[in-house]
């Protein structure tokens, strides 16, 4: 189907997950944005390539999922392995049409202005290395601050000392002279920050945009989030399509059924935020460490009811993951009284996370967890068979329709 989209809106509000990686520091994506946008302008850049810079800036590091990274890019000013990210972030770029444009950009977004191999295409250089300037400022801002004077004055003597090397000399006098506004400063603080990029969200023109490029997006932060659970790659993307299979059983709308399929991609945004060792962490957590946990589901509500024509997919994603934290604290819900889309989410999960077990032990489970969730038995045949072909531990132990008849 079509969905009516504001592409500016949409790119700002996902974002924020990547922003979220840094967890208490957050915001970095639209610093970055902001910094560089106000350095572009300054040389006089047409409106059309500070939109370019703007959407490139907030998507620079989308290679870096790890809370353990991130702490990295933003306490040192240059490190040996810092193309890894620019590497991964690329190849996602890559894969999605509205921001394919930006992969060769992003994949130089730590190269030295003068380590560029000299067959590059100038405007190219000048974009990547206009991201990796704004990109060192802020981190130089996050590791000595910004508010007084000698702060200021540090940053730009480090940016200056490492020019023509690292930065382009025509960038780095741009940023040297609107450095020295106060407001130039004072937009980077967290509460100014949306002001700057409100009227050009609000001036973004709505675009017809086809599920299927809709979910290249989607699929695209399914895929950063997925990089943070090492254990379990593939996790966003088999409940999407389990998911999608099940609303589908369910005769739901092509609308709904499209809609539950986003939701099962963007529903982990939140996890972004929470520290790597507490997604893999098998001890019982503290009470704080709940708490943190318990708030991801917040979290992607907070990104996803940011985009006009996304408040089912918010509202959702919000409804599953407070059920899934009252189960948590053994608050039994009234199953009938939550929306379908709601319950075939948590029905998928369910299901995924039955795939390791033994057949005589999924079968059992699953009749018992369709009970469980109120919904109606008759697709448990038509499950078992999608099992079959979708999973191949299944497939290898042949797992039938004839053995839910009985
Ligand atoms: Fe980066
Ligand atoms: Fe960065």
């Amino acid at each position: 189907m079509i969905y009516q989209l504001n592409l500016r809106e949409v790119t700002y509000a996902l974002s924020e997950a990547l922003d979220y990686v840094g967890i208490d520091d957050i915001m970095h994506g639209k610093r970055v944005a902001c910094i560089a946008c106000e350095i572009a302008k300054k040389l006089g850049w047409r409106q059309s390539k500070l939109d370019k810079v703007m959407l490139m800036a907030m998507l620079h590091d989308c290679g870096v999922s790890s809370t353990g990274v991130h702490h990295a890019i933003v306490s040192q000013l240059d490190w040996e392995d810092a193309y890894v990210h620019c590497a991964i972030g690329a190849s996602l770029l890559h894969d999605v049409p509205f921001y394919d444009g930006f992969a060769e950009i992003i994949a130089f977004h730590h190269t030295h202005w003068e380590a560029f191999e000299f067959q590059i295409d100038e405007e190219m250089k000048l974009y990547a290395n206009l991201i990796y300037l704004s990109d060192r400022i802020d981190a130089l801002r996050s590791q000595f601050g910004a508010h007084l004077s000698h702060e200021k004055e540090t940053i730009r003597t480090i940016i200056q000392t490492h020019s023509p090397s690292m930065f382009a000399p025509k960038l780095c006098e741009a940023f040297v002279e609107i450095s020295h506004r106060d407001s130039f400063w004072y937009y980077l603080d967290s509460f100014a920050l949306p002001y700057y990029f409100k009227d050009w969200i609000d001036q973004g023109e709505i675009q017809a945009i086809h599920f299927d490029e809709l979910k290249k997006i989607a699929m695209m932060f399914a895929g950063i989030v997925n990089a943070k659970i090492s254990y379990d790659a593939q996790h966003t993307v088999r409940l999407a399509s389990l998911a999608r299979f099940i609303a589908r059983l369910y005769n739901l709308s092509l609308r709904d059924q499209e809609t539950v399929e986003l939701c099962a991609l963007l529903y982990d945004l939140g996890k972004l935020r929470v520290p790597d060792v507490l997604v893999t962490k098998t001890a019982p957590l503290s009470d704080e460490e709940h708490i943190r946990i318990r708030r991801q589901g917040f979290d992607a509500q907070i990104i996803l009811g940011q985009i006009k024509g996304f408040e089912k997919i918010a509202k959702t994603v919000s409804l599953y993951h407070e059920a899934q934290n009252a189960k948590e604290k053994g608050i039994v819900d009234d199953e009938t009284s939550k929306p379908l889309e709601v319950r075939i989410l948590t029905f998928a999960h369910t299901i995924d996370a039955l795939m390791p077990l033994q057949k005589s032990e999924m079968v059992e489970t699953l009749e018992a967890v369709i009970s469980e969730h109120q919904l109606d038995p008759i697709i448990v045949p038509y499950i078992a068979t999608y099992l079959d072909s979708y999973h191949p531990y299944l497939a290898s132990n042949s797992l039938h329709v004839k053995d839910f008849d009985a």
